[in-house]
């Protein structure tokens, strides 16, 4: 029987060497399919004699058992193999920290516009916005600055396409052109209560980004403003007087701080004023600080909205939320704010 051995090790060596399933069934063919080496062994039976058929078949009948055995053997030891590759491929090592998302947060400026919309909204004023890139006439002209206007020359900008040669499109230097926009869509909503006489009051604010060719510590070529307009049929300088200093209360949390209203010039307000502040305890007592400018608005500017100077009046201020920022937190570099250091601005969360 020493032929069948040497079959059934040849068998058993060639499973052992197939590595994957289908090397395996391909080495089963050879030796159990149609033409294997078993399969011809049994075809050797029919011509043998019958005393010598029954023990050489049983004897064959064995080789092929062994031989299946191993085959299976080798079945489930790949199949093992296969999980445990699986198993490791997908292993997932719980002892990790976990990946976290960092929470995100405001801005320390985007802080400022929110208390301010906030401060401003509880005293009725809405919250408009308008656009960056402004045109001539509602940056300059609309504002009683007309294009030969020495005034102009304080707000050098950066000019971009559209508009006219004369009077190019612009990014804006202040969010004053949201004065007119803003009231001319007021007016045209109002059309039929002013023609009766009684216009519903004019009441926003405006904050937003600006722009001027101007950078260092203290200024950067975009820099946020923040625009108030508030006008009906008797709105004074005293009511600015009331809600700025009411704002300014408010914002900082502090009673203990005192406006001044100083003389200045502003093409669109007359009379004009510079807001300062003091506060009268605190690392910044006894300084003053400049807050915003303001003014009762230009009888030419009230013309431009649409509305009859004789009739409606108002004030106008316009802020530096960057500057409040700054005061409120005290941060001596404006440019810190923009730098985009997370290490910066994750210290106001
Ligand atoms: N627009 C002015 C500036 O940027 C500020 C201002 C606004 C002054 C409204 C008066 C009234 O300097």
């Amino acid at each position: 029987m020493n032929e069948l051995n040497v079959v059934v090790d040849a068998a058993k060596a060639a499973f052992e060497r197939a590595g994957t399933p289908a090397d395996l069934e391909n080495a089963k063919a050879q030796f159990l399919g149609k033409t294997g080496r078993v399969t011809e062994l049994m075809k050797g039976l029919a011509a043998l004699p019958v005393d010598e058929k029954k023990s050489r078949g049983a004897a064959i009948n064995q080789a092929k058992q062994a031989i299946e055995d191993a085959l299976n053997a080798r079945r489930q030891a790949l199949a093992e193999i296969e999980l445990q590759a699986q198993l490791q491929a997908e292993a997932l090592d719980v002892t990790l920290p976990g990946r976290q998302r960092g929470a995100g947060g405001l801005h320390p400026v985007s802080l400022t516009l929110e208390r301010i919309e906030a401060i401003f909204g509880s005293m009725g004023f809405a919250v408009a916005q308008g656009p960056e890139i402004e045109t001539d006439w509602f940056n300059f002209t609309a504002l009683n600055t007309p294009e030969d206007h020495p005034a102009r020359s304080m707000h050098d900008t950066f000019y971009v396409e559209g508009g006219s040669a004369a009077a190019p499109n612009l990014l804006r230097t202040h969010t004053s052109p949201m004065q007119i926009r803003y009231a001319v869509q007021h007016v045209k909503k109002h059309q039929a209560a002013i023609a009766a006489g009684s216009m519903p009051e004019i009441r926003v604010i405006a904050p937003g980004r600006t722009y001027r060719v101007d950078s260092d510590a203290t200024h950067s070529p975009m820099f946020h403003q923040c625009e108030g307009l508030w006008v009906g049929e008797n709105v004074s300088f005293k009511d600015l007087k009331y809600v700025f200093t009411d704002f300014c209360r408010t914002f900082f949390e502090s009673d203990d701080l005192v406006l001044r209203f100083r003389p200045s010039f502003f093409p669109f307000t007359e009379p004009s004023a510079e807001i300062d502040i003091q506060f009268q305890s605190g690392p910044l007592a006894g300084r003053w600080l400049e807050v915003a400018g303001s003014g009762q608005v230009h009888p030419n500017v009230v013309r431009n909205m649409g509305l009859d100077p004789e009739k409606y009046i108002g004030f106008a201020f316009g802020m530096g939320p960057d500057r409040l920022t700054m005061l409120r937190y005290g941060v001596n570099d404006l440019r810190l704010f923009f730098d985009g250091d997370i290490r910066f601005l994750s210290q106001f969360q």
